[in-house]
C-alpha cells in the first residue's frame, strides 16, 4: 500500500494562484513530491507560473531554496583546510572571466571550486571554452575535485547531476512553460546549487542588457538582492556586482579565442574590460575570504596568476602549450566609413556567434571550438573606412550568411565617441 501523501498540488497551486503564502511544510513537500515525480509536470508548471504573476516573499524563497538543496547531495569543503570561495555569473556574450578569475584568486592560497556548465542558446558555457584546450578534461570525481583544490587551489569542473537534481527537473520545464524569468525561482535555481556545493563564500556577477538574461536594471537589481539575502539565509557569505552586458566582454566571442583572450589576461595584457571585471571580481572573492588587501594586479603582472593557471589545466589532462584550434574559414567585415564604434550590441554578436557553431541549438549537439567572433575595433575605438572591423570563423563557410543576418543593424560607426563607461555599475552587499 502506498503511503499517504501529506498535502494535495492543487492546494499549493491554489493558493499560490490567488496570491497568498505557501506554508513551509507545503512548499517542502511540493518540491520533493515533484522530485519524486508523484506532483506532475503539469501541477508544476502551474505552479510555477503562479510564482512568476504573484512572487514569493523572502521566507517562500528560503525554503523552496533549501527544498531543492535537499533533493540532492550536499558537498563539504570543511577538511580542506582553506577557504573556499565561488563566483556565479549570471551569463553574457563573451564572458569568459571565469578562467582568468579562478586561477587569479587562487594565486592567494584560497580554494575555488568553480561547478560550471554548458552554453545552451547565445551564451555561452565554460567548459565548452576549456575544452578547446587539447586533453583538457571536465569531468572529475569529488576526490580528484578535493585533491586539485588542495594542491593547486583552482578547478574548474562539470557540476555533477547529484547537486539539487530538482532544480535540474524544474529549470527544464520552465525552459518550455514561459516561466524562466521569475525572479524567485532564479534566484532559487542558482543558490541552490551553490549552496549545495558547499562553498563558504559566493560573489555574484548579476548582469543586465542587451546580452544578458535580464536586460532591465531594475531586474537584475531586485535578482541581485534576492540571491544576496538568500546566500545570507543560508550562512553562505555573498556579495553581487551589477555589470553592464549590453555590448560583448572583451575581443572575442566563442570558444578557443575566449581561451586566448584569457591567456593574454593571465599574462598582463587584454581588453580593459575584461581586466576591469576581472579584478573587481577577485577583489570581492578574497575580501570574502580574509584578503580585503590583496594585491590582485601585481598577481597578474608577475605570473602568479599564470602559473596557477597552468598548474590548474595541466592537473586536469590539458596541455597549456598545445595550440588551440584555428578555423578553415574566416569572413572579414570592414568599416563602410572612418569614425567612431558608437554601437555594438551584445545580444546580436552572441546570436550570430551560436550561428557560426559556437554554441549549440540542442543540448546532445557538439560545439565548434574555433568558430566563434574576434572584434578588432570595440565600442568607442576609432576606425578607418576600409579596416577590418570583425572576422567571422568557422568550419564551413555556409554559416556565414545567417551569422551576417544576425547583426544586420548590430554596430554602428558615428562621428563622437559614447562618453566612456565602466562594466561594474553597483556593488550589493546584504
Ligand atoms: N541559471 C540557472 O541556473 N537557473 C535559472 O533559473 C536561470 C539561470
Amino acid at each position: 500500500m502506498s503511503a499517504v501523501e501529506p498535502f494535495d498540488a492543487v492546494d499549493v497551486i491554489r493558493a499560490k494562484r490567488d496570491g497568498g503564502v505557501v506554508a513551509d511544510d507545503a512548499l517542502r513537500w511540493m518540491i520533493d513530491a515533484y522530485t519524486r515525480e508523484y506532483v506532475t509536470d503539469a501541477q508544476m508548471a502551474s505552479f510555477a507560473m503562479a510564482v512568476l504573476l504573484n512572487g514569493m516573499d523572502r521566507d517562500e524563497i528560503r525554503v523552496m531554496t533549501d527544498a531543492m538543496i535537499a533533493s540532492g547531495e550536499r558537498m563539504s569543503f570543511a577538511g580542506l583546510g582553506k577557504t573556499t570561495v565561488d563566483k556565479h555569473s549570471t551569463g553574457g556574450v563573451g564572458d569568459k572571466i571565469t578562467l582568468p578569475l579562478a586561477p587569479l584568486v587562487a594565486a592567494f592560497g584560497v580554494a575555488v571550486p568553480q561547478l560550471s556548465g554548458r552554453g545552451l542558446g547565445h551564451t555561452g558555457g565554460t567548459l565548452d571554452k576549456l575544452e578547446s584546450i587539447p586533453g583538457w578534461r571536465a569531468a572529475l570525481s569529488n576526490d580528484e575535485m578535493f585533491a586539485q583544490l588542495a594542491d593547486v587551489g583552482a578547478v574548474i569542473c562539470a557540476a555533477g547531476s547529484g547537486l539539487a537534481p530538482a532544480d535540474k527537473r524544474l529549470y527544464a520545464l520552465r525552459d518550455v512553460t514561459g516561466t524562466v524569468e521569475a525572479i524567485p525561482l532564479i534566484a532559487s535555481s542558482i543558490m541552490s546549487k551553490k549552496i549545495a556545493e558547499g562553498t563558504a563564500a559566493l560573489v555574484l556577477d548579476v548582469k543586465f542588457g542587451s546580452g544578458a538574461f535580464m536586460q532591465d536594471v531594475d531586474r537584475a537589481r531586485e535578482l541581485a538582492r534576492t540571491m544576496v539575502a538568500l546566500g545570507a539565509d543560508s550562512g553562505v557569505a555573498t556579495t553581487a556586482l551589477l555589470t553592464d552586458m549590453n555590448s560583448p566582454l572583451g575581443r572575442a566571442i566563442g570558444n578557443a579565442n575566449e581561451v586566448r583572450e584569457s591567456v593574454e589576461v593571465l599574462a598582463g595584457g587584454g581588453p580593459a574590460d575584461v581586466v576591469e571585471l576581472t579584478l573587481a571580481l577577485a577583489r570581492e572573492m578574497l575580501a570574502l575570504a580574509g584578503q580585503p588587501d590583496a594585491d590582485v594586479e601585481g598577481a597578474l603582472r608577475d605570473g602568479r596568476a599564470m602559473d596557477a593557471w597552468r598548474r590548474m589545466i595541466i592537473a586536469q589532462g590539458g596541455d597549456p602549450d598545445a595550440a588551440l584550434p584555428t578555423a578553415r574559414e574566416t569572413y572579414t567585415v570592414t568599416a563602410p566609413r572612418s569614425g567612431v564604434v558608437t554601437r555594438l550590441e551584445a545580444l546580436p554578436f552572441g546570436v550570430a556567434a551560436w550561428r557560426l557553431g559556437a554554441g549549440r541549438a540542442r543540448p546532445q549537439d557538439p560545439v565548434i571550438h574555433a568558430a566563434g567572433i574576434d572584434l578588432h575595433a570595440t565600442l568607442g575605438e576609432s576606425v578607418t573606412e576600409g579596416h577590418p572591423l570583425f572576422t567571422l570563423s568557422a568550419e564551413d563557410a555556409a554559416r556565414f550568411p545567417r551569422a551576417l543576418d544576425a547583426l544586420e543593424g548590430a554596430w554602428e560607426i558615428g562621428d563622437a565617441a559614447p562618453a566612456a563607461s565602466t562594466r561594474v555599475l553597483e556593488r550589493i552587499t546584504t
